[in-house]
């Protein structure tokens, strides 16, 4: 594997920022938008469940009727692709279920064979409320977003993590419901304008000493 040097790293941590204003004349290449798809489906999750999926927004309508959902918020409609992390809505043993079969296939075994594994599986869902189950469910699509992140950064693409929106709306716009779905949070993703302020603020961070506790 080829080793991205640490100051690389550093450097790209440092560049990225939340974007307000994207150049809306950039739109990601099918290389890059590939590298972001790649980089959400290998984030890992509790299990390696998956309870999310994520609905990747580039139609220009669609944008706009996020963007009134979104506070007005710029970003909806000037970023290249929106990510629309969507927790699974209602979560029951039928996915635990499908999650065991595309175990057994992609690794030629039974589904007998992890039996024991998916009974864990079964008996932590079962054991929890649906209100439990949606927690649970939103952090795993939040590390997915974690590494949708930091993969943009060092390839020097541009993005907004976003709370600020109306999440009934979204899902109203988007038919989640019928897709068993609730949006969570989501990713503008595309290129800054050169125009973006905030580009040129320094980062505000808790310093080590405040953020790291050795023992
Ligand atoms: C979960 C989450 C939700 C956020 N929601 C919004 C948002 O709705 N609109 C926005 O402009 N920025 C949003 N931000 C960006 C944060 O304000 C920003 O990441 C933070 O101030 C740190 O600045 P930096 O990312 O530029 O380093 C959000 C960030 C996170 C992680």
């Amino acid at each position: 594997m080829e080793t991205i040097k640490q100051n690389q790293t550093a450097e790209a941590l440092k560049w990225r920022y939340a974007t307000k204003v994207f150049d809306k004349t950039k739109k990601l290449s099918e290389e890059q938008l590939q590298l972001l798809k790649q980089a959400v489906q290998l984030a890992p999750s509790s299990y390696g469940l998956q309870p999310y999926q994520v609905l990747i927004v580039s139609n220009p309508e669609i944008k706009e009727k996020l963007k009134e959902a979104a506070f007005g918020q710029s970003q909806l409609t000037d970023a290249s692709h929106i990510f629309v992390f969507a927790r699974t809505h209602n979560f029951t043993e039928k996915h635990v279920d499908e999650y065991a079969i595309n175990i057994a296939e992609t690794r030629g075994i039974d589904v007998a064979d992890i039996k024991g594994f998916v009974d864990v599986m079964k008996g932590t869902v079962n054991s929890r409320s649906q209100d439990e189950l949606a927690n649970w469910n939103a952090k795993q699509a939040y590390i997915a977003l974690g590494v949708l992140l930091e993969t943009a950064a060092l390839h020097e693409i541009d993005a907004c993590l976003m709370e600020g929106f109306n999440n009934a709306h979204f899902d109203g716009i988007l038919g989640l419901a019928d897709r068993n779905l609730t949006s969570v949070v989501i990713a503008s993703v595309g290129f800054r304008s050169s125009d973006d302020g905030y580009q040129n603020l320094n980062k505000v961070r808790k310093s080590d000493g405040d953020l790291f506790i050795h023992i």
